[in-house]
């Protein structure tokens, strides 16, 4: 983005116009913290150039630009003034660490509230499951009030102020908030920013047709406008109904509405929409969030004639949130949630809009692997796709509450001799059993039939041929689906980035059908994956010979040796060349730490003859940090079916 000069001194003028006369307006409150008003001072100097010229490229065409800037400037002084003493504490020790995420130490969960623990006085009580596990990074999926029956899984909030009361209230979050960090847990939330529900009071005012809560969506009176925008759009849930905008009776209008009928589009090109939505982040922030994932990030900003999505302007909106952030509670990340072709994916990270952002390619790439057991379009899309602006990591996820999406990049797969459309519906059959030979038991979730298009839900081990092991009691079977269930958080655990885990799988936890007699969720095959179950036994921890507790304990196992290793801190990863097409190795290095780990995608063993290992850098013998055996320089390597080693090559 250029900064013409000019731009630099209307920034520089409006700001020297406007805080004279908001600092008078606030006297009495900043009276009495004079030393934190300079902290807060510097911070503003420092991000207003950019802040203000994101808001100009957004805004900068209305007549009355000047009181969107002020009114901007004065919520940030109001935000700063609000936020309590131990979040300003943690501001400061984030700004003397600013990359303190991007350690090894860094391990995630996340959880629905209610499956998991009932609602949030309950989750307090697993503080210590959670230490036992050994995670830093608590994300806790959508809390906030919501319409009663459907609700998209939370996505669809009636007021982000509020707490579903089911769960709790804004106070218990708060404590839980203090409590979590008392204990290095961090919390993370959701920030849903495209839609609001059509319950929210904004949409509740637009429905009695105030103009000005009109202007916060996107509503239409008649087709013809509509039709031109759907004509470029795709739709997102194609078995619950069929285009972008939805009737609205009440209205007498058509609404975009991208996901659900009750999810309502907000109007970003209206800056009462901006100005509505920072004020509800900065409360968020305020209460105690370390992380705010963004929800559909991709989708926020329209434009007729496109797809209207990945739009210039959406990259600005996130960049004027991330620097009204800085400013105000500089602890706080953003984590962006953008489920599209990887060339976009990774335009919303950077330090100045996203410093984290969920790796969509390596998960679908990790299951495309382990159904084909080759790992070539795995490591050809990594090695060109996978590298970040420095500051920023990936957070790395094998399941996740929705479906798998196969958007790994056509051209990819061309130069790998990979017909990606014929490859699609290959991985689609396979997921879902229905492959001869197949280990899965995905479940199909949104096809198209008008393009073929289909997804997949299923817990990590069910689509890992655990289900289908256990149902035909086939301990050899059972063996290799525990096998490639630890390969894949192996590699989730070593490749550099932070480990998300998806509660449940820490302890293998199946498909539930039971969603299928809700009529609530029946129609939405992700609930096979967001099950009630729990697992008695876990939060004694008593030794038993279960597989649920050989899983939770190669979890805890893992993660601890990767809080032992300073080369799994981010950043660094180097892809070594196996000369074997089923495995996939790399070399992670930091703080004099080297290590080679190599994983085997198949169910028979494989080598890595002595010249690979030699040519990968390691020289002499070496030691396998898990078995603690001995590698002997010089000779072919043997890995056991869907087994991992990690080498220490340190100082070789
Ligand atoms: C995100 C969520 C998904 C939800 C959608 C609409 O993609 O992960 O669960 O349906 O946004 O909010």
């Amino acid at each position: 983005m250029d900064r013409p000069e000019w731009r630099r001194e209307a920034a520089r003028n409006s700001l020297d116009r406007l805080l004279p006369r908001l600092e008078a307006r606030y006297e009495k409150a900043l009276a009495d913290i004079p030393v934190r008003w300079n902290l807060f001072y510097n911070r503003l100097n420092r991000e207003w150039e950019r802040l203000f010229m994101y808001l100009h490229e957004l805004y900068g065409w209305q007549y009355d630009f000047f009181y969107t800037l002020e009114q901007v400037l004065d919520m940030l002084i109001r935000y700063w003034i609000d936020r309590p003493e131990t979040m300003h504490q943690l501001d400061e020790q984030r700004e003397a660490d600013p990359l303190w995420f991007l350690s090894e130490e860094v391990v995630g969960i996340v959880l629905y509230v209610d499956l998991f623990s009932d609602n949030l006085s309950g989750l307090r009580n697993h503080i210590p499951y959670f230490e036992k596990l050994g995670v830093t990074y608590l994300h806790l999926m959508p809390i906030f009030s919501v319409p009663r029956g459907e609700n998209d899984g939370g996505y669809a909030v009636n007021d982000y102020r509020a707490v579903n009361p089911d769960l709790g209230t804004m106070e218990d979050l708060f404590q839980l908030a203090a409590e979590l960090r008392k204990r290095g847990i961090s919390l993370v939330l959701d920030f849903v920013l495209n839609h609001t529900s059509d319950e929210h009071a904004w949409a509740q005012n637009a429905k009695t047709g105030d103009p000005e809560f009109l202007n916060y969506y996107f509503t239409f009176t008649d087709r013809t406008l509509v039709d031109r925008f759907q004509e470029h759009l795709r739709d997102i849930f194609p078995t619950v109904r069929k285009g972008s905008f939805t009737w609205n009776d009440e209205l007498q209008r058509w609404v975009w509405t991208t996901f659900n009928s009750y999810q309502w589009d907000l109007n970003y090109s209206n800056p009462a929409v901006f100005q509505a939505m920072a004020e509800e982040m900065l409360f968020l922030a305020n209460q105690g969030v370390e992380v705010l994932r963004l929800d559909a990030v991709a989708f926020i900003w329209k434009r007729l004639g496109t797809t209207c999505e990945n739009q210039p302007e959406a990259h600005t909106l996130i960049r004027a949130f991330n620097a009204m952030v800085r400013i105000v509670a500089p602890a706080m990340l953003f984590k962006s949630e953008a489920i599209v072709h990887p060339d976009d994916v990774i335009k919303y990270v950077h330090p100045e809009e996203c410093q984290l952002s969920y790796n969509p390619l390596l998960m679908a790439l990790l299951w495309e692997a382990l159904a084909t057991r080759e790992v070539k379009l795995l490591e050809h899309s990594i090695h060109h796709r996978e590298r970040l602006p420095h500051g920023c990591a990936w957070v790395n996820y094998l399941r996740c509450h929705d479906d798998i999406g196969w958007t790994f990049d056509d051209e990819d797969a061309w130069q790998m001799g990979i017909d990606a459309q014929g490859h699609r519906k290959f991985l689609n059959d396979f997921y879902t059993g229905k492959h001869p030979g197949s280990f899965s038991k995905g479940v199909p979730f949104q096809f198209n039939p008008d393009n073929g298009d289909l997804r997949i839900s299923g817990t990590l081990s069910s689509l890992a041929g655990l289900e289908e092991a256990l149902e035909k009691q086939d301990n050899y079977m059972i063996e290799l689906a525990v096998r490639r269930i630890n390969l894949l958080r192996n590699i989730q655990v070593s490749i550099g980035g932070i480990p998300l885990l998806y509660a449940g799988d820490e302890y293998g936890v199946l498909n539930d059908y039971t969603f299928l007699s809700d009529p609530l969720k029946a129609n939405d095959s992700r609930w096979v994956h967001r099950s009630r179950k729990r697992w008695e036994a876990g939060e004694d921890l008593a030794h038993t010979d279960t597989l649920e507790w050989r899983f939770f304990h190669e979890m805890v196992k893992l993660f601890k040796l990767r809080k032992q290793s300073p080369a799994l801190r981010n950043g660094g990863m180097e892809l070594a060349d196996t000369g074997n097409p089923h495995l996939f190795a790399y070399i992670r290095d930091g703080g004099d730490q080297r290590l080679l780990i190599i994983n085997n995608f198949s169910e028979y063993a494989q080598v890595m003859r002595a010249g690979k290992l030699k040519a990968s850098g390691m020289r002499r013998d070496a030691q396998e940090i898990f078995t603690q055996r001995t590698i002997p320089a010089g000779e072919n390597l043997e890995i056991d079916a869907y087994r991992y080693m990690w080498i220490d090559i340190s100082g070789q």
